[in-house]
């Protein structure tokens, strides 16, 4: 491409931030982790407009950070947004297939092995292409804990990441031109959290300072990755996002999540038995208090919600004991919930 001193047909372009609403879609789902969003959803903008490159993953993205964060949730949250449903991921957990042998349930076993007819393979083309939908082409696939893969996965996943394409057991060829690829570990999430965890109190481990410190977060996250991976596999890795402990804003707005993923569930299942929650200040406050958690992350919260709120109000419908159409609050004095009902 030559330059040349730019004329008066030529006009500057800056591309809009937001083309189709992606971002804010996936903001509405995932709280707090603005560089997972930043980096997403570039990969999916650029197999829509055709330009990902020939033979190989549409991305290969690497979620590291603490626990309950959103690494998962991101997929899923991706999933919802492309397909219309959460459940649109072809997850693989590697956990389930920490010994050499095991990779057979994946690709299948070769013809004349033991187990060739039973073992029905995971990976198959149908599979992949059937998390996809009529909205979106791209197929999610998550490898969950790359960490515990056997050496003989995390070789398969060399092939798959490099070539986008995978032999099965059968000696068939299975394309992954149209995935978009997660890996999720964990490996460096305790030395994260030592680095976040001042001597000094709770309250200290959740202020903005410790948990800004982006660069510093990411450095650890990788060197732990580059101490249990070969470079040929951190090589082909095209981003790595790393996730920030959550801070006590996000744990308010994921509350929030919660309690109105609550409500939905009440009005979809109960029919006509349907009823409004509340939740007074107090009773957020000691969910909040009780749920916000460094070590667990937003899964105690989830918890927390389930315990206090969602528990109780379950034992209640099946005793029959909430009128359809009443007002269900949650209240608390001290470190005690309780529910209130409001004809
Ligand atoms: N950033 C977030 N935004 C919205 N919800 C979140 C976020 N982080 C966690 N959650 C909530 O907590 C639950 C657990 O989070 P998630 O499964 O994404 O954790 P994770 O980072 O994948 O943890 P792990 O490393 O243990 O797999 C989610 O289902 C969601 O309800
Ligand atoms: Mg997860």
């Amino acid at each position: 491409m030559r330059s040349h001193t730019l004329s008066a047909r030529v006009k500057r372009v800056k591309p809009s931030e937001d083309p189709d609403g992606l971002s804010a879609r996936l903001n509405d789902l995932l709280v707090g982790q603005p560089e997972a969003i930043e980096t997403i959803v570039p990969y999916v903008q650029m197999h829509q407009a055709g330009l990902s490159p020939e033979g190989r993953p549409v991305g290969v993205v690497l979620l590291l950070g603490p626990t309950g964060t959103g690494k998962t949730r991101t997929v899923e949250a991706l999933a919802e947004i492309l397909h219309g449903s959460s459940k649109n991921v072809l997850k693989i957990d590697c956990g389930e297939y920490q010994m050499e042998h095991e990779v057979a349930k994946l690709i299948g076993a070769p013809p004349g092995y033991l187990g060739h007819r039973e073992t029905q393979p995971l990976f198959t083309q149908a599979r992949i292409n059937a998390v996809a939908s009529e909205q979106s082409d791209i197929s999610l696939l998550l490898f969950d804990e790359i960490e515990k893969a056997a050496p003989s996965l995390t070789r398969l996943m060399l092939g798959i990441l490099d070539k986008a394409s995978v032999r099965l057991g059968d000696n068939s060829t299975v394309n992954l031109e149209r995935c978009l690829i997660f890996l999720t570990s964990n490996l460096g999430a305790k030395a994260i959290q030592r680095a976040n965890m001042p001597d000094f109190g709770f309250e200290a481990m959740l202020t903005q300072e410790t948990i800004d410190d982006t660069g510093r977060v990411h450095k650890i996250a990788m060197s732990a990755v580059r101490r249990k991976f070969s470079p040929e596999f951190v090589n082909r890795i095209d981003s790595v996002i790393t996730y920030k402990p959550l801070g006590r804003e996000a744990y308010d707005a994921i509350l929030d999540h919660l309690l109105d993923n609550f409500g939905r569930l009440i009005q979809t299942r109960l029919g006509y038995r349907a009823f409004r929650l509340q939740c007074t200040p107090s009773g957020r406050k000691l969910l909040l208090d009780t749920g916000t958690s460094i070590e667990y992350g937003a899964r105690e919260l989830k918890r927390t919600v389930q315990r206090n709120f969602i528990q109780p109000v379950a034992a209640l419908v099946s005793v029959g004991e909430i009128p359809p159409g009443c007002t269900v609050i949650l209240d608390a004095k001290g470190s005690e919930f309780s529910i209130l009902l409001r004809n």
